[in-house]
């Protein structure tokens, strides 16, 4: 185990929350109890007190044919009311959905009317062009609310989003497009990222341009796009401009009632194969825990709450804690277009200080980051507003967590380590605050009605002071319910490992107090910056390049970041006198990883060597070049075929 990782489990601290939280806290421990004594029941009490049906359900699961579960699957909801109308008929149209804040300093400040507003007109532009239930619709859009309108529009009409991340290539958008066979393409000319305009539109026309060399697959007909950055762009017929689409729209547009399974979303996430799988989502079950866990998890008071989450839409946390779960409960969000240090290093602090923001949840790698800038930066702005932080995307190392405690949150704000995962769809592990003592670095305990172990590679659970796999053993009602187009790899991925349980990639501990340590993936999956990148990705777009006859890559233990990419590359012997005229090789091949996947998969390292350490069969073992990457001692060689060569990578690497 990585020596930190150890130290972490003897972390003693523990912070009990004060009279003052526990006493008006949304959570109370009796949820645990309720929670037990009919886990689906607690469940469907959930669904309807939290969420508006057209038609009550009367099943709560079914898992007659696992493992695809239904949830509530005889009732009929519409999502997007949920979100919006069902808050303006209630009296609440006047309430702040989105302060949205663009990175120049502009900013748009958004009702739930006004929101609910928007989202009716662009459902009706959206079934002007054809997009009814079941259609694949594709998202590749900054941090602006159109962004959010888009998914709800998408929604209202039982429609299905693929949100890209803004961060991803033409050849990311074109595999996406591709494997959702997606009507549509929602994007904008551009959107600001440090202290420019970067163009989204030119990606989204070379994915579509590939795209007719495949015939049958051809099925975007038109890409709406918003005008954003002010940047050029190319025209083809099958654009229009969003504002003027919008400008000739209906406003009303009424909800119509979908089933509860009726498909919500399609994710795309990194597994272990080059390709990314897209993760299936539904409408009740997923809305159902998404507002649970962020009412209890969170302390939603919606009256009084300003609450951030920094993540973009491209993620799931976006889809989770940005859109439907805060959207469900009427929450006042923050919602920021650019970087955290754009203009200047406090921009975060700055915007909690003028929205007077309450909830904060960000990832582990953004507090390490502004924890090495100092403190004296989040000291210049009024940050009293703070109540409650959360964490989310990787373990917490709990001296970031400590940092974040007391810069951030006066010593007073608990914490909230949140575990769970694109595939999980809400939090799965976290503390309740009000009612769990808090401890740095661990996310503790599993949410109420939720079903969690940590195992030995039987399936065994290990007991107290233990480590093993993460496993959840009963179905919950934001899981995902399949791989898009692919049934097949679900079930291996996920189910064939332990049969009845779902096995979600991580090793786990568990400390002599039963709370749950997160140790990371136990995969070939890595976690940069709270992101995740398949390792098998980044090598097949290493070995596309021409120069490449063979590359490895592995996660190696970054400061800030968490982990980083690090690849160790074998060029072609037909190409060594071609590369040996390039000035930096290293430079050409990151630059080609971020072509081909996105800027976010560019390895910090490119050591190209002789050899790769392979065992007898083959198999490229990761570890010892992880040893490598890590500055280590490589540690247990004797199953490679050649035992000289990590000697030789030593050599190389160090050289440099
Ligand atoms: O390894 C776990 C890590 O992030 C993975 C899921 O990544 P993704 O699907 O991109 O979703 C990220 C946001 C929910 C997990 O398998 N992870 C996520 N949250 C935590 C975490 N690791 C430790 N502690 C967390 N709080």
């Amino acid at each position: 185990m990585n020596p930190q990782i150890d130290n972490l489990l003897h972390e003693t601290r523990k912070f009990p929350p004060s009279e003052d939280f526990s006493s008006n806290a949304v959570a109370t421990a009796a949820l645990y109890d309720e929670a037990k004594a009919d886990r689906l029941e607690f469940w469907a009490k959930q669904a309807r007190e939290l969420l508006t049906w057209e038609t009550p359900f009367t099943r709560t699961l079914d898992w007659s044919n696992p493992p695809f579960a239904k949830w509530f699957d005889d009732g009929t909801l519409n999502v997007a009311y949920n979100c919006l109308d069902r808050h303006v008929e209630a009296g609440n149209g006047d309430r702040v959905a989105f302060h949205w804040e663009g990175e120049p300093g502009d900013s748009r400040t958004l009702t739930y009317a006004e929101l609910t507003a928007e989202v009716k007109r662009a459902a009706n532009v959206l079934a002007g062009l054809g997009i009814g239930q079941g259609d694949r619709v594709a998202i590749y859009l900054p941090m602006i609310p159109e962004a959010v309108i888009s998914m709800l529009a998408v929604a209202r009409l039982g429609a299905v989003h693929s949100v890209i991340f803004g961060g991803f290539s033409a050849d990311s958008i074109r595999s996406r497009v591709d494997d959702a066979r997606a009507k549509l393409v929602i994007t904008a000319d551009g959107g600001w990222r440090k202290g420019k305009v970067s163009a989204l539109k030119p990606a989204v026309d070379a994915a579509l341009e590939a795209r007719g060399e495949l015939g049958p697959q051809e099925t975007v007909t038109n890409v709406l796009v918003v005008k954003r950055g002010e940047n050029e762009v190319e025209w083809t017929d099958r654009d229009l401009w969003w504002h003027e689409e919008m400008a000739k729209a209906e406003p009303e547009h009424e909800a119509q009632a979908f089933e509860a399974e009726n498909p919500l979303f399609i994710l795309y996430t990194s597994g272990t194969t080059g390709k990314p799988k897209g993760i299936l989502h539904t409408s009740g079950g997923y809305l159902t825990q998404c507002a649970f866990t962020h009412k209890v998890v969170f302390d939603l008071k919606p009256e009084s709450d300003v609450y951030w989450c920094t993540a973009d839409v491209g993620w799931i946390t976006g889809h989770s804690y940005v859109v439907y779960g805060p959207l469900a409960n009427g929450a006042t969000q923050v919602l920021y277009e650019g970087t955290p240090d754009t203009p200047h290093p406090g921009r975060w602090w700055e915007l909690i200080e003028k929205y007077k923001v309450t909830t904060f949840y960000t990832a582990p790698t953004a507090i390490r980051s502004f924890m090495k800038l100092g403190r004296k930066i989040p000291k210049q702005f009024d940050l009293s507003s703070i109540r409650l932080l959360g964490s989310v995307g990787e373990p917490i190392n709990p001296e970031a967590w400590m940092w974040y405690r007391k810069v951030i949150g006066a010593k007073a704000a608990p914490i909230v380590d949140t575990w769970w995962q694109t595939e999980t769809g809400a939090m799965m592990i976290s503390a309740l605050p009000g009612v769990t003592e808090t401890k740095p670095g661990s996310a503790q305990v599993p949410i109420p009605g939720i079903a969690i172990d940590v195992v030995d590679d039987d399936g065994t659970h290990v007991g107290t002071g233990n480590g093993g796999l993460l496993v959840v053993t009963e179905p919950w009602p934001s899981m995902l319910r399949g791989i898009w187009g692919d049934p097949e790899r679900y079930r291996e991925t996920y189910w064939d490992k332990f049969g009845d349980k779902y096995f979600a990639g991580d090793g786990a501990r568990l400390d002599h107090d039963n709370d749950i340590w997160l140790l990371g993936r136990v995969d070939d999956v890595m976690n940069v910056s709270g992101h995740r990148l398949s390792t098998a990705e980044i090598e097949s777009a290493l070995v596309a390049h021409p120069f490449t006859a063979e590359a490895a890559v592995v996660g190696a233990t970054d400061e800030t970041t968490g982990q980083a990419v690090v690849a160790f590359v074998i060029i072609k012997e037909s190409m060594l006198e071609e590369s040996a005229a390039v000035e930096d090789i290293a430079a050409v091949l990151r630059a080609h990883v971020g072509e081909q996947i996105g800027p976010i998969a560019r390895p910090r390292d490119v050591f190209v060597v002789n050899e790769l350490p392979k065992t007898r069969s083959g198999k490229i073992m990761r570890r010892l070049l992880r040893d490598v990457a890590e500055g280590r001692d490589v540690g247990d060689t004797t199953t490679l075929a050649d035992t000289t060569v990590m000697q030789i990578i030593t050599g190389q690497v160090t050289a440099k």
